[in-house]
């Protein structure tokens, strides 16, 4: 990358942002709903301020902050840069307004521009590191926040539509199976540090795997599947459930996946182009980790372990309903190959896998070393993307991660099973 490129790069992820947040009034943008979602504008401010903070601050001739306590306001959790706004109270600060936060984001553009044509090349190439991650934790808010405001719209009895139109219904094929030997392989990002291609610290370093024989089923699992195992029970059979799993069923009323809804008896699916009636054909979607496990021993089957799942996808182009297809929403699989279908985009899809860190891994010195390391705790892996994802930004050795009891991602599920010895 040369600083032509970081350029032409840094202003595409910046508009992308703005035009996700475009449909969003400034009274959408400041809405929490719940402490796990962060309002649109606080996104908007805080991609922002991790430019302020990583790459002006410490390369900018004679920098002074655009404001004296942004850094307090938008600093989501870095406990090296200094104390911040308790997360869960994002949502009452009206102050700065959406209008605001866009003067706070134009001024920081024109100074990362200025200090990217000035640079020397000895002072690019140690910046450039640096202004990377940049682009890639925007491209990881950018599909937060959808989520988040996919979650606030939730709430709204009006059913507001925030953009996409309906997918087209299909119904559920017959779920095929893809075998693979196993054996030693060889897991984590070949790029990092070697080809020049983007990954996070956490994606490091490559390693030696050993896998049983397994198989993976050919797509996800359907919305109309779904409702087998409901009627199977499925919600109120603990033997089924892991136990925290079955502890969250009974304390928070668990009967269907987070954003369906029972009018009349039909099922209704809260959709970011608002409240559609189930399409049994479309994967199923917003399940926490516990539902895909309980799904999947309902199923005599199994979650795959994320180095499974990476080992099948290296075979496969990085391609799928991510977020430029505009539907914002995951579609039917489509026809049956002989391979496995929807590993990029469409849903998230949880692995048995804890988020732990690789064999070697060390997290990097300062207070960018928070970015990944600290949360490998009480997490599971997911794989794979989703159609908020945006384009790019996603790969077979890419490790996203949430906490077992997440609903609001866009979170699926595929199935695996031990395959036979040769
Ligand atoms: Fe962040």
């Amino acid at each position: 990358m040369d600083t032509t490129t970081a350029i032409a790069r840094f202003d595409e992820v910046r508009a992308d942002t703005e035009r996700l947040a475009a449909p969003l009034s400034p009274e959408d943008q400041t809405v929490q709903s719940m402490p796990d979602v962060s309002p649109t504008k606080w996104h908007r401010a805080h991609v922002t301020w991790f430019f302020e903070t990583f790459v002006l601050a410490e390369n900018e001739p004679g920098f002074t902050p655009f404001q004296d306590t942004y850094w307090f306001l938008f600093n989501s959790y870095y406990e090296q840069v200094g104390p911040r706004y308790a997360r869960p109270m994002r949502g009452v600060i009206s102050r700065p307004g959406a209008y605001e936060v866009g003067d706070y984001r134009r001024n920081i553009d024109d100074r990362i521009r200025d200090l990217l044509d000035r640079v020397d090349e000895g002072a690019f190439a140690k910046l450039a590191p640096t202004i990377e991650l940049g682009f890639h934790h925007e491209q990881q808010h950018q599909e937060l926040l959808l989520m988040d405001i996919k979650h606030v719209l939730s709430l709204n009895p009006l059913q507001p539509t925030y953009a996409g139109g309906p997918v087209a219904g299909a119904g559920t094929d017959r779920l095929g199976w893809v075998d693979f030997d196993g054996g030693l392989v060889e897991i984590g990002s070949a790029d990092g540090g070697e080809g020049g291609g983007f990954c996070f610290d956490n994606e490091l370093p490559r390693h030696q795997q050993w896998l049983e024989p397994y198989r993976l089923a050919d797509r996800l699992i359907t919305n109309g599947e779904w409702l087998e195992f409901m009627a199977d029970g499925g919600y109120r059979r603990p033997e089924l459930w892991l136990s925290d799993g079955w502890g969250r069923v009974n304390a928070e009323g668990w009967d269907a996946p987070f954003y369906w809804r029972e009018l009349d008896g039909e099922w209704f699916e809260h959709t970011l182009h608002g409240t559609a009636p189930l399409d049994p054909g479309l994967p199923v979607c917003h399940l926490s980790h516990y539902e895909a496990d309980a799904y999947a021993t309902w199923a005599g089957k199994r979650l795959p372990t994320e180095a499974e799942w990476e080992h099948a996808a290296r075979a496969y182009e990085v391609v799928g309903n991510l977020a430029d297809r505009d539907s914002f929403h995951p579609r039917a699989a489509g026809p049956a190959t002989d391979g496995l279908r929807q590993l990029f985009g469409d849903c998230w899809e949880w692995t048995s896998s804890a988020y732990l860190p690789y064999p070697g891994f060390h997290p990097a010195a300062g207070a960018i070393g928070e970015y990944n390391g600290k949360f490998m705790s009480s997490q599971m892996v997911l794989r794979g993307g989703c159609a908020l994802t945006p384009p790019g930004h996603t790969r077979a050795s890419y490790r996203n991660f949430f906490p077992p009891g997440a609903r609001w991602p866009v979170t699926g599920l595929r199935l695996a099973d031990d395959g036979r010895r040769a």
